[in-house]
This record gives C-alpha cells, sequence and structure tokens, in this order.
C-alpha cells in the first residue's frame, strides 16, 4: 500500500503507548470519528473503529486471514508474539477442523458442568482471603482463580500448572534480551510437563480436555497439540483475570452499583456483558488481506496490508453504543459488544468465561461484600494493546464475613 492511495485521515495511533493504556478514554474520543484510519506505527497499519465495519470483515476469513505465512506475515497481533497461537492463526480449512474439536469442549452445556468447580474453587479462595484480611486482587485472584479452573479442566495438576502460567506470561510481557532468555528456559520446561501430560493421557484417558484432544486423530501433529494447548491456557486466564480485577475496582468505586448487584444478583449476567463491553480485557485482534484489491467500506486495501481491528473502540462505538462512556445495566444491545472479537474466530471461552466472571461474583458479593481496594497502590499495565489488565491491586476483605 503507497501512502498516496490513503483517503481517510492518518492518525498517530500506538496500541502498545502508555499513553493509550492510561489515557484510554482519551485516545477512544481522538479515534471514534473515523470508522478505518491509518496508523504508521509498526510500519503501518490500518485500524478499524466500526463496530459494523469489523463484524463483517471478521466474518470473512477468506479475504481477511490471519494465518501464519512462510514471509513472516500473519497473526493475530501487532507486532506478533513470539509464540504461535493455535486456533487464532490458524486460516480455514484447518481452523474449522480445529474449532469443530474445541467447540464441544465449551458449549453452555460442558459450562453448565464445569459451574460446580468454579464454584468450588471460588468458594476456596474467598476462603483463604477471608481468613487472611489483607491480600492482592491480581496474586490471590485474578492469576489464580481462573488458572485452577482451567488447568483443572485441561487435566493439567496445579504445581506444573502455575509453572506454566507463569512461563505463558513472561512470554508474552519479555522486553528485553535477559528476559527473553529466561522465558525461553521455562519454555522448555513447560513443553517437557505438557508433552508429558500428553503421553500420559494416551495411555490412560480421562474426563478432561487433554484426554480429549489425544483422541482426536486430525491432531495427530504434537507440535500444533503443543501449542493449542498453550493458547487454551494463555486465552484460559489472562482475560478473565484482568476482567475480574477492573470490575473488582469498579464495583469498590461504585457503591451503588455494587449495592445493587447485592439486592439483585441476577443481574450479574447482564453486568458481567457490560463491563465486558467497557473494559475489553483482550483489547484487539488482526487480519490480513490475502486478495489483490478490496474495498473496505469504501477504502482500498492490498494484498498484505494488515488491518486492526480495535475491540476497545468497536465496544465504545457510539454509532451503536448510545452513552458508550457509562456502565449501564439497561442496554438492550449490550450483546453486540466484540469483547470475544467475532465472526471464524470468536473466541473459544466466551461461555466459559462468562461462567467464571458470574460465579466469582455471585461469591464476592455474598461472601465479602465490604471489600476494599487501595486505589492509590494498585498499578494497571502500561500496555494494554493485548491485554486491559492490573499489575498490582492491593485489597482488605473489609466487615465480617456476610451471613445467610
Ligand atoms: C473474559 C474472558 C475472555 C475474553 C475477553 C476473551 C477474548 C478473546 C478474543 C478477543 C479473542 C480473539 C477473537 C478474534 O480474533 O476474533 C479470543 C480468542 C480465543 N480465546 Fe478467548 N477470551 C476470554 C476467555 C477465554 C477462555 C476462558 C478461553 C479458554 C478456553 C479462551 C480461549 C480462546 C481461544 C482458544 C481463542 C482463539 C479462537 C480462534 O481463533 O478460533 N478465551 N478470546
Amino acid at each position: 500500500m503507497s501512502t498516496s492511495e490513503i483517503t481517510v485521515p492518518v492518525l498517530e495511533f500506538d496500541h502498545h503507548s502508555p499513553h493509550t493504556a492510561h489515557h484510554r478514554d482519551e485516545v477512544l474520543k481522538l479515534v471514534a470519528p473515523h470508522p478505518i484510519f491509518y496508523t504508521n506505527a509498526y510500519d503501518g497499519f490500518w485500524v478499524v473503529t466500526s463496530n459494523q465495519i469489523a463484524q463483517k470483515l471478521l466474518r470473512d476469513p477468506d479475504t481477511y486471514a490471519t494465518g501464519r505465512l512462510e514471509d513472516g506475515s500473519g497473526g493475530i497481533t501487532i507486532p506478533q508474539v513470539p509464540v504461535p497461537l493455535i486456533p487464532a492463526e490458524i486460516d480455514p480449512p484447518h481452523h474449522t477442523v480445529l474449532r469443530k474439536i474445541l467447540n464441544p469442549m465449551f458449549s453452555r452445556e460442558r459450562m453448565k458442568q464445569l459451574r460446580g468447580l468454579s464454584e468450588h474453587v471460588a468458594n476456596e479462595t474467598l476462603d483463604e482471603l477471608i481468613a487472611k484480611r489483607d491480600f492482592d486482587v491480581i496474586a490471590d485472584i485474578a492469576g489464580p482463580y481462573p488458572a485452577k479452573v482451567i488447568l483443572r479442566y485441561l487435566g493439567i495438576d496445579e504445581q506444573d500448572g502455575l509453572m506454566l502460567l507463569h512461563a505463558a506470561q513472561s512470554n508474552f510481557q519479555a522486553i528485553d534480551e535477559q528476559e527473553r532468555q529466561h522465558a525461553l528456559e521455562m519454555f522448555m520446561e513447560v513443553h517437557a510437563k505438557i508433552m508429558a501430560r500428553v503421553a500420559e493421557r494416551r495411555q490412560q484417558p480421562r474426563d478432561d480436555v487433554i484426554s480429549h484432544l489425544v483422541a482426536q486423530p486430525e491432531l495427530s501433529d504434537e507440535n500444533e497439540l503443543f501449542w493449542l494447548i498453550f493458547t487454551l491456557i494463555a486465552g484460559g486466564t489472562e482475560n478473565v483475570g484482568a476482567l475480574i480485577a477492573n470490575v473488582m475496582l469498579h464495583l469498590h468505586q461504585h457503591s451503588e452499583l455494587k449495592a445493587r448487584l447485592i439486592a439483585e444478583p441476577d443481574l450479574i449476567p447482564q453486568a458481567v456483558e457490560e463491563f465486558l463491553r467497557f473494559y475489553t480485557p483482550g483489547g484487539a485482534t488482526v487480519r490480513h488481506v490475502r486478495k489483490d484489491v478490496v474495498d473496505l467500506a469504501g477504502v482500498k486495501l492490498h494484498r498484505g496490508d494488515r488491518v486492526f481491528v480495535w475491540l476497545h473502540a468497536t465496544n465504545h462505538d457510539p454509532a451503536v453504543f448510545k452513552d458508550p462512556g457509562s456502565v449501564r445495566l439497561d442496554r438492550e444491545n449490550v450483546g453486540r459488544h466484540m469483547a470475544f472479537g467475532g465472526g471464524t474466530h470468536r473466541c473459544v471461552g466466551a461461555m466459559m468465561g462468562q461462567m467464571e466472571v458470574d460465579v466469582w461474583f455471585r461469591a464476592l458479593l455474598s461472601r465479602m461484600p465490604d471489600y476494599a481496594v487501595d486505589v492509590e497502590r494498585s498499578r494497571h499495565y502500561d500496555d494494554i494493546a493485548i491485554q486491559n489488565g492490573w499489575w498490582e491491586m492491593p485489597a482488605h476483605a473489609g466487615g465480617g464475613e456476610a451471613m445467610g
């Protein structure tokens, strides 16, 4: 694409910048008038902010693909993360095969069955917090709660699992060479542990996700199997944790809303949808133009162009969401949020994430309703390109455990 062909504004936009992380509302206002614009950051790419345009392009994987090609292009992030994300970075027809294998494991029915495990882990977590009174929302809840649920469901025991998680996180966030080296070393161990579980389940299957995966003839490639399991671990923890942390802080700061949810817990699922829209835990997804020339809402795109769908913006699109900067429980169209992406790659674990967050807030608000967050000492990520999360969020259990 040559810049002379650009017919839409070129904006200074960097999804990784600390400015975007700490002044998201300002950036959202800046981009809102432009359904699609161009930025020169990271060698240049298109940014879609319109919910309608984004939904449309995400449903057309033949034109807008994610697969990594030999020329180094592809992927669902800009720049690419150092590890392949499977199935996110696989195109149809193989992607369709993978989703057919995965979808039944994360269906509404399966999630009803998994609810009991989530409630057990949530209550176990709360028992510990109520006993120790001072805790950290990230280290004690956002990290371990979703991790324990996905790891137990996958069939990975806890000790191995926590190490796997640490490796997943350090790899995505590695900045300097030393950190990268450390992440690499952890990966070697992670690989060994995951493949040991795979070998075990081949011999003695159980009722868990790894047993289901190893039984699929289409998943005979060990490398693919490893990265698939790895993506399920990473995808199944960070986003859920980021949402829980944002909502815990939000409810601490908005006591009326908290009181309403305590009084009417059946509003929690609707609140979770609105919080998914408002905070957008996973910030973006990316597609790569695989046809010679494409018209996207009047803009000409060329083979190889990158299209960045900024989910924060599509979730705050004023053409779809009235008063997008407010959290409202009465939005009839909240289901149009794109916190789980869209189209063929829409999040496999969407119902799992919704269920876990619902379970967490029902348990928290009934057992520890007076919790308080130390806002001053909380530290938000400086980069929300991949996750809108927090490093630390010290908190206190508050009054006493509520009875009944
Ligand atoms: C609040 C919770 C969650 C949020 C906000 C979230 C967000 C996302 C987003 C934005 C995508 C990209 C979709 C696209 O490119 O169009 C995605 C994909 C994915 N997520 Fe989630 N996710 C959540 C929970 C989970 C959970 C619990 C799992 C575990 C099973 C999971 C596994 C995946 C996988 C495997 C993909 C790739 C799907 C594909 O490419 O076909 N996610 N998620």
